[in-house]
C-alpha cells in the first residue's frame, strides 16, 4: 500500500532546509492546485501574479484582498497535501501592522496556511505581528514586483556592492522577525548564495539561481501558457500550442457534422 504522504506546514518547509529541495508552484483554482498537489509539490503559492497570468492586468497593483480571498478558497477546496501560502496584495500590510494583521487573518479564513509580502527592513514589524497572531509569513526579496514603479522596472537585483549588503541586512531582519522561509526573486546568484548560506532559515528562489533551498516558478510560465515568460523560466511543456490545436480539432468536428 502506498505511505500516505504527512500535511505539509510551515515548520515541515523550514525543516527542510539542508535535507532536501523544496519545490513549490503558483496555483490559483481548484484543479490548477489538485494536479500540483496531485503531482507532489511542497507547497503552493497563491500568486498575486494572478492579477496578469488569470485576469490580464499590466501589473499586481490592481489585485485586492477579494481576489485573493477567493483564489485562495478554490485552492484549499483541493484540501492540498501542500502547503499553501497566499501573497499579501499591495495595501493590504504596507498602511500599518493593525492592517497587516487584520488581512493576514482574513486570508488565514480562507484557507491560506502561510501568507507572504515583499518587503525587508521595512516590514519587518508587519511580519512580527502576524506570526504573533499565529499566521506564518514568508518574506519575499530581491525584486519585489509591487515595487516595480520605485525600482523603475522588472530589473535584476542585488548588482551593487550596497545593494547586495541591503539584501542580506533584509533576509537576516526577516528572519529576525519569524518568517519561516523567504523568497529571492531576480537577484545575482552569488547574492543568493551568500544569503542561502547566512540563515537558517530556508531560501526560495525564483531566477536567482541554484544555490537557495528550493524554487518557485509561475505554474503558467513552466507549462508553456505565457507568451512571455521571463528569461530565467524553464518551460517544461508548451500547453499554449497543445491547448490551441485541442480547441482546433472541436472546431474542425463540428464544422464537419453540422
Ligand atoms: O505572485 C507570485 O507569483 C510570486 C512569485 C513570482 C514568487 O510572488
Amino acid at each position: 500500500m502506498q505511505e500516505k504522504r504527512k500535511k505539509m506546514t510551515a515548520r515541515r518547509i523550514m525543516k527542510m532546509k539542508g535535507r532536501e529541495k523544496i519545490a513549490m508552484v503558483t496555483a490559483y483554482t481548484y484543479h490548477q492546485a489538485r494536479l500540483a498537489d496531485e503531482a507532489g509539490i511542497d507547497a503552493i503559492l497563491v500568486g498575486d501574479s494572478l492579477g496578469m497570468v488569470i485576469y490580464g492586468y499590466p501589473t499586481t497593483l490592481q489585485v485586492t484582498l477579494q481576489d485573493m480571498i477567493r483564489h485562495t478558497q478554490a485552492v484549499a477546496n483541493a484540501k492540498p497535501r501542500a502547503l499553501i501560502v497566499t501573497d499579501m496584495p499591495i495595501g493590504t500590510y504596507e498602511p500599518s501592522t493593525r492592517d497587516a494583521v487584520i488581512s493576514a487573518i482574513q486570508l488565514a479564513r480562507a484557507g491560506a496556511e502561510a501568507v507572504k509580502l515583499e518587503g525587508g527592513t521595512e516590514y519587518t514589524d508587519r511580519v512580527k505581528a502576524i506570526v504573533q497572531a499565529g499566521i506564518p509569513v514568508m518574506g519575499h526579496i530581491g525584486l519585489t514586483p509591487q515595487r516595480h514603479l520605485r525600482i523603475g522596472g522588472y530589473k535584476q537585483q542585488g548588482k551593487t556592492p550596497q545593494q547586495e549588503r541591503q539584501l542580506i541586512q533584509d533576509a537576516l531582519a526577516l528572519q529576525e522577525a519569524g518568517a519561516f522561509a523567504i523568497v529571492i526573486e531576480y537577484t545575482n546568484p552569488d547574492v543568493a548564495k551568500k544569503i542561502t548560506g547566512k540563515l537558517e532559515i530556508p531560501t526560495i528562489c525564483i531566477g536567482a539561481g541554484p544555490h537557495c533551498d528550493g524554487q518557485v516558478l509561475v505554474l503558467h510560465d513552466l507549462l508553456g501558457i505565457t507568451p512571455n515568460p521571463p528569461p530565467f523560466t524553464k518551460q517544461y511543456a508548451n500547453l499554449q500550442e497543445t491547448i490551441k490545436s485541442a480547441i482546433k480539432q472541436y472546431i474542425n468536428d463540428i464544422k464537419r457534422i453540422l
